[in-house]
C-alpha cells in the first residue's frame, strides 16, 4: 500500500467575503451544460494526467476514468451547476475554436455544506490566475445556492493546489490518509 496525506478544508462565508472572479484578457467562463460534459472530462484529464492526484486516484490518469467521474458527478442529486465552470481562451487553435484550459465542480452536500471536486487547469495555463478564478467563481456559485460553508480535500504533498486554496481562505480542519494499492498501475512510480 501508499499512503497519501489528504488535508481536508473549509471555507466559511461568514469569515470571508468572496471577491469576484477576475480573467486575464481573451479568457471566459463557461457555465454548465450536460452536453458539455464531455469537454469538462477531457480537460480535467488534461490537467490531471501526469499529476500527483492521478496517482492517489487512479481514474484521473485516464480519459474512460475522467469520463467516468465527471458522469458520476454530474448525475448526484447533489449536483450543483452553478458550482460548475470551464474556463477556455477563444480563437487560439487553429482552427479558431475555443480552447478550454480549466475545469471545476461543486457538489451540495448538505443543507448548509457544499464541497469543491477536482480543481485544474491545464500545464499550459498555469500561473496566469485561472485557478484562482475557477474557485472563486466556484464560491460565488455556492454563496448565491444558499451554502455557508465549502469542503475540499487536496493531497498535501500538492503545493500549488494547498497554496492556491488557502490564500482563497479555506483553512486546515483535518488531516486524513488515502491508502492506495501497490498494485494500482498509477501507484507504481
Ligand atoms: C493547483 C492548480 C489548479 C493551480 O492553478 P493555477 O492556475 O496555476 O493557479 P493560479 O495562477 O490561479 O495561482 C493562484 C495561487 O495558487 C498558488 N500557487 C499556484 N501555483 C503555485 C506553485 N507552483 N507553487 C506555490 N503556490 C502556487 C499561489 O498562492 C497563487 O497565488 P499567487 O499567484 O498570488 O502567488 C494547478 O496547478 C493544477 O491544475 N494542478 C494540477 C491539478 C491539481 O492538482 N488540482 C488540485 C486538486 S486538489
Amino acid at each position: 500500500m501508499r499512503y497519501f496525506r489528504r488535508f481536508r478544508m473549509e471555507f466559511n462565508f461568514s469569515e470571508h467575503e468572496v471577491p469576484a472572479a477576475v480573467l486575464p484578457p481573451g479568457y471566459r467562463f463557461v457555465a454548465w451544460k450536460p452536453e458539455d460534459l464531455d469537454r469538462h472530462s477531457v480537460t480535467k484529464f488534461g490537467c490531471f494526467r501526469d499529476e500527483l492526484d492521478s496517482m492517489v486516484f487512479p481514474s484521473l490518469s485516464s480519459l474512460a476514468g475522467c469520463r467516468r467521474l465527471m458522469l458520476e458527478i454530474a448525475s448526484q442529486r447533489t449536483f450543483l451547476p452553478q458550482a460548475t465552470w470551464l474556463i477556455c481562451r477563444d480563437g487560439e487553435s487553429s482552427n479558431n475554436k475555443p480552447v478550454d484550459c480549466g475545469t471545476i465542480q461543486g457538489l451540495a452536500n448538505g443543507r448548509d455544506a457544499g464541497s469543491v471536486q477536482n480543481v485544474g487547469v491545464c500545464p499550459d495555463y498555469r500561473g496566469l490566475g485561472l485557478g484562482r478564478a475557477l474557485v472563486l467563481q466556484a464560491l460565488a456559485g455556492f454563496q448565491a445556492a444558499g451554502l455557508r460553508r465549502v469542503f475540499l480535500e487536496a493531497t498535501a504533498e500538492n503545493g500549488p493546489a494547498v497554496e492556491l486554496y488557502r490564500s482563497v481562505g479555506f483553512r486546515l480542519i483535518r488531516t486524513t490518509f488515502r491508502q492506495v494499492p501497490d498494485e494500482s498501475p498509477a501507484a507504481s512510480e
